[in-house]
């Protein structure tokens, strides 16, 4: 999608389709009260008048309303796009606002489209903060960019049914300065660019992304924005000694990948980083299919194992806009990826393997093979400098059964560290719910005859007994676990997204990594 941003009066640009925003105000015994429009021009509210005398649009969050040939307006179409309550709007109800305008007019085959920059004068004081002009700008070029895709390129009827053009119509007011909302809307075009790449890497099939696969995409990538990129193997892994990603990889024909991506900050002549400057490692799981190897998982469902490597993929998109946004932080991304097959080679329950720290480890069960790669790639991004480490991975069946799939799961052993990820989730709009991982969990992974064992040992508490374990091997290392397993795929279409791929954690990790710039 061409995605441009002018400023301008949204009435006199001649466009196919023009999306304005309207809000729900109606409280308590004010239940009739009529939907206000976010407009930017009396024209555009003019036009908009009577259907919202009309009562029948309630501008509930993601409701469209069509109306062609609107009186007044040079475009050809104008779509109302509800946000939801007045009360409780934020940026991300404009993100997903965003996202339903264009998921409104892609089945319309509207090639061409604009939306007007929402401007909250026309609400009470209580909502003036609501909507800062740079986060609303990159708000709804995420939500855009994010809703124009459809996973469709594997079939061979498909029909192109994309928006070629997004032109973003903002004004210039008291409260809104163009720098400010172009620079949003930058941020939202590199962001939002990033969370696509990782969702089309999530959207691949097992048998197209092998771990040689996601290491040769990343090293593209990495060429592309200028990242450091190095991809390696089974070789690789015998000289660190990871003999827990190993246990795991050794069962597949796919030989496995340890991608190291490296970001350095450029910085002017004369300045420096401190001494005891922060070097952050992101850490990824990147099981390209899951079977569950000889502790095989049951058929139903099993092809969902391709997402597998959701947390990997999400790592390699957030260093790709960290390349693009140039915070002043070195970060080291390292994703260990394999694939878990049963196999005459593979490992077994009750084998005992060595990890790269020295830790021995019990294996109970070889469907919890996520948190043997997370250990060696935890400890290794330790042994490169890392002082603070951040892991995604889809992880965990339980973390599912504890938090469903709106919220994913959070562990950190550290307050600071995690104040940075709330701070980050508050603008990326994601949502991760903190779990504990306190060391009165460490009991129940204490294997008989080695160091740890890598289950729980029951069912109970299975998303924290997979921190424990992990936490082994950050140890006191700040760190920082995202459990994604619920949230990487999305099973239910949205008026604002796809079913498919979601990119979860990548707008969060971007956002944590720039609260260590300065
Ligand atoms: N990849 C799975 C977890 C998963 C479940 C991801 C559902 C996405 C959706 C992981 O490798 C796994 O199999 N975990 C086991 C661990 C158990 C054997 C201790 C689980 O959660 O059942
Ligand atoms: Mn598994
Ligand atoms: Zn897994």
């Amino acid at each position: 999608m061409d995605t441009k941003l002018i400023f301008q009066d949204a009435a006199g640009f001649a466009i196919p389709l023009l999306a304005v925003f309207a809000v729900d105000v109606s409280v308590g015994k004010d239940a009739d009260a009529l939907p206000v429009l976010l407009a930017t021009s009396d024209a555009i509210t003019d036009a908009a008048s009577k259907v919202l005398a009309s009562g029948e649009f309630k501008a509930s969050l993601g409701e469209t309303l069509l109306l062609h040939a609107p009186d007044g307006l040079k475009a050809q179409r104008l779509l109302i796009v509800g946000l939801g309550k007045a009360k409780s709007l934020s940026v991300n109800e404009v993100r997903k606002g965003a996202g339903a305008a264009v998921r409104a007019a892609k089945p319309r085959n509207v090639r061409e489209m604009a939306v007007a920059f929402p401007e909250d004068h026309a609400l009470s004081d209580e909502h003036l903060e609501a909507l800062p002009c740079t986060l609303t700008a990159r708000s709804l070029v995420e939500g855009a960019e994010l809703a124009e895709r459809d996973w469709d390129t594997y079939k061979s009827d498909r029909q192109d049914m994309s928006v070629a053009s997004l032109t973003l119509i903002a004004r210039e007011t008291e409260k809104t300065t163009t720098e400010e909302i172009q620079k949003g809307f930058e941020e939202g075009l590199i962001i939002a660019g990033a969370q696509n790449f990782t969702r089309a890497l999530v959207n691949e099939p097992g048998n197209v992304l092998t771990p040689t696969e996601l290491g040769s995409r990343a090293a593209a990538m990495c060429e592309e924005v200028g990242l450091d990129c190095e991809v390696f193997s089974t070789e690789k892994l015998h000289e660190l000694k990871m003999g827990a990603f190993w246990a795991v990889a050794k069962g597949s024909a796919q030989p496995p990948a340890l991608i190291v991506m490296t970001y350095e900050p450029k910085l002017e002549k004369g300045e420096s980083l401190p001494q005891d400057a922060p070097v952050l490692g992101l850490v990824g799981k990147g099981i390209t299919f899951d079977t569950g190897g000889i502790s095989l998982k049951p058929p139903d469902g099993m092809d969902k194992m391709k997402y597998d490597m959701a947390g990997a993929g999400a790592m390699i998109g957030a260093m790709r806009a960290i390349a693009q946004l140039k915070p002043k932080v070195k970060v080291i991304a390292v994703v260990c990826s394999a694939e878990n097959m049963p196999d005459g080679k593979a490992f077994k329950p009750g084998d005992v393997v060595t990890a790269m720290s020295g830790k021995t480890i019990e294996i109970l069960n070889t469907d919890a093979e996520g948190r043997l790669v997370l250990a060696d790639g935890l400890h290794y991004a330790k042994t490169l400098g890392c002082t603070h480490l951040i892991n995604a991975a889809t992880l965990t069946g339980a973390c599912v059964v504890a938090l469903g799939m709106i919220n994913a799961g959070v562990f950190s052993n550290d307050e600071a560290t995690w104040g940075k990820f709330e701070e980050a989730m508050k603008v990326s709009g994601e949502k991760f719910w903190r779990l504990p991982c306190t060391d009165d969990y460490k009991e129940q992974i204490k294997s008989q005859i080695a160091d740890i064992m890598n289950t729980g040992g029951s069912r109970w508490g299975g998303a924290i007994t997979a921190a424990m374990f992990l936490k082994e091997f950050v140890e006191d290392t700040p760190w920082v676990h995202l459990d994604i397993a619920g949230c990487a795929w999305n099973e239910e279409q949205k008026p604002w997204l796809p079913k498919g791929p979601s990119g979860i954690a990548v707008r969060s990790i971007v956002e944590w990594v720039r609260r260590f710039d300065g």
